[in-house]
């Protein structure tokens, strides 16, 4: 298994791209179960998950050809087996993005139940309350949901709360329903806009994405289409961190700035200098940054996968901030890695009081997740002397080559075998 050893203490400068978003590529894969006709998806990252999805496809029949390179197509011209096995939705629970379309587009679907995970217990209840709302008829077998419907009819839905991917997976299926469905207090995530974008491009009506109502005015086909990613707004976010964390000045390129407010207003408040042009944000660390205090929440809010990274830099902030985890119920498994590091946290339920030190030190840690992986590079980055991090290949997940990123803008960062 590899790892990352990582010098610390050096500052970042010089330019980085930000490649396409994880978290949009995922469902814009997911929606070529929708059509006959290709899709073509530009600006894709070259990721483990994007790769698993695109196994997962394969299986069900769907021609899947570019990944692990920037273009990716996909041509679901018939779909033979119409299930996702345990074996892919365990390493990924993001397959369950393959039920909504599969219902809609042949009528049923098996998709395996994702079980635990280490952020949290992660249901997908508002999933099958959303198809159920559409006429699907839901049960569970041996570990699978299996869904059924003749054709999906339009439905006032309403999430009790914000599911990013319980949002994307209804629009999709609702995209092929017969009449109107609404979502409401839907996600207004932007790869949930991301995908209206696409959807309507293939031939959907669906309007109101980005907002927290959603209509979506079923048709009985989608065609084909052509779609540019957006851009990693996590991954922009990091690596704006890694500039702060480190005293350095870095240009985040092609990413979008509008996506990054809440974590750049955060950044401002610490005393980190932004400054946004139309796909650009330059970074700089002025000195030690100020603590701020933090609470993650659905988009527009501060997200919760930046959750793990500002607290690495809390951790050598001036000051004690306080960090709540409102969307996730165990989102803190980075902490006890930080406290190797010497830092100092206290953990009541979900929130995290960080009183923030002059200094860390370089030692071993473990990753538990993809967030909290990058939240220890953050550290590591910062740290006096050496850390090595072990269990990378959630890392591998959901950042693109990060650690040549840091070497090109100065970090003194390798990947070893173990
Ligand atoms: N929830 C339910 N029932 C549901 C669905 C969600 O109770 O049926 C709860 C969850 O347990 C959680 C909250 O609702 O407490 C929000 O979860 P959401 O459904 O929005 O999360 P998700 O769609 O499973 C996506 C991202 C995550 C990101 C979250 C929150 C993808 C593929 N994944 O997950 O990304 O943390 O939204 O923004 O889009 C990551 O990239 O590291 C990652 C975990």
């Amino acid at each position: 298994m590899d790892q990352l050893v990582i010098r610390g203490g050096r500052q970042l400068s010089g330019e980085v791209r930000v490649s396409g978003a994880k978290n949009a590529a995922l469902p814009l894969m997911a929606a070529a179960l929708l059509s006959e006709e290709p899709l073509e998806l530009d600006n894709a990252p070259r990721l483990v998950d994007v790769r698993t999805i695109g196994r997962l496809l394969r299986h069900m029949g769907v021609e899947v050809a570019g990944e692990g390179t920037p273009t990716i197509r996909l041509r679901a011209s018939t779909v033979r087996r119409p299930e996702a096995p345990y074996d892919l939705v365990k390493t990924m629970r993001a397959s369950v993005l393959v039920l909504g379309p599969l219902v809609a587009r042949i009528g049923r679907a098996r998709v395996s139940l994702p079980g635990g995970c280490a952020i949290g217990p992660r249901p997908i209840n508002l999933h099958l309350m959303g198809l159920e709302r559409l006429g699907a008829t839901i049960r569970l077998n041996q570990g699978y949901v299996e869904a059924e419907a003749a054709r999906l009819k339009g439905a006032r839905i309403a999430f009790d709360l914000q599911t990013v991917t319980g949002t994307e997976n209804l629009m999709m299926a609702a995209a092929l329903a017969e009449g109107t469905t609404i979502l409401e207090n839907a996600a207004c995530e932007p790869e949930v806009e991301d995908l209206a974008r696409l959807l309507n491009a293939m031939g959907a009506k669906v309007e109101g994405a980005g907002t927290p109502t959603i209509v979506i005015h079923g048709v009985p086909s989608l065609g084909g289409a052509v779609h540019r990613i957006i851009p990693d707004r996590i991954e922009a976010g990091t690596f704006a961190i890694a500039a702060a964390i480190t005293g350095g000045d870095v240009v985040l390129r092609e990413c979008r700035p509008d996506h990054l407010e809440a974590i750049a207003a955060k950044l401002e408040e610490a005393g980190v200098r932004l400054q946004a042009g139309q796909d650009s944000l330059r970074v700089t660390g002025a000195g030690r940054a100020r603590a701020v205090n933090v609470r993650t929440q659905p988009f527009p809010g501060f997200a919760t996968d930046m959750q793990a990274q500002m607290m690495a830099l809390m951790t050598v902030a001036d000051g004690r901030s306080v960090i709540t985890e409102a969307v996730f119920e165990n989102r803190f498994m980075h902490v006890n890695e930080l406290l190797r590091l010497g830092a100092d946290i206290t953990i009541a339920g979900n929130t995290a009081v960080v009183q923030g030190m002059p200094a860390l030190l370089g030692a071993p840690v473990m990753a538990t997740d993809l967030r909290a992986s990058a939240c220890l590079i953050l550290a590591g980055l910062a740290a006096q002397g050496t850390t090595v991090i072990s269990r990378i290949y959630h890392l591998d997940r959901g950042y693109e080559v990060i650690e040549r990123k840091l070497t090109a803008l100065g970090a003194d960062i390798e990947r070893v075998r173990a």
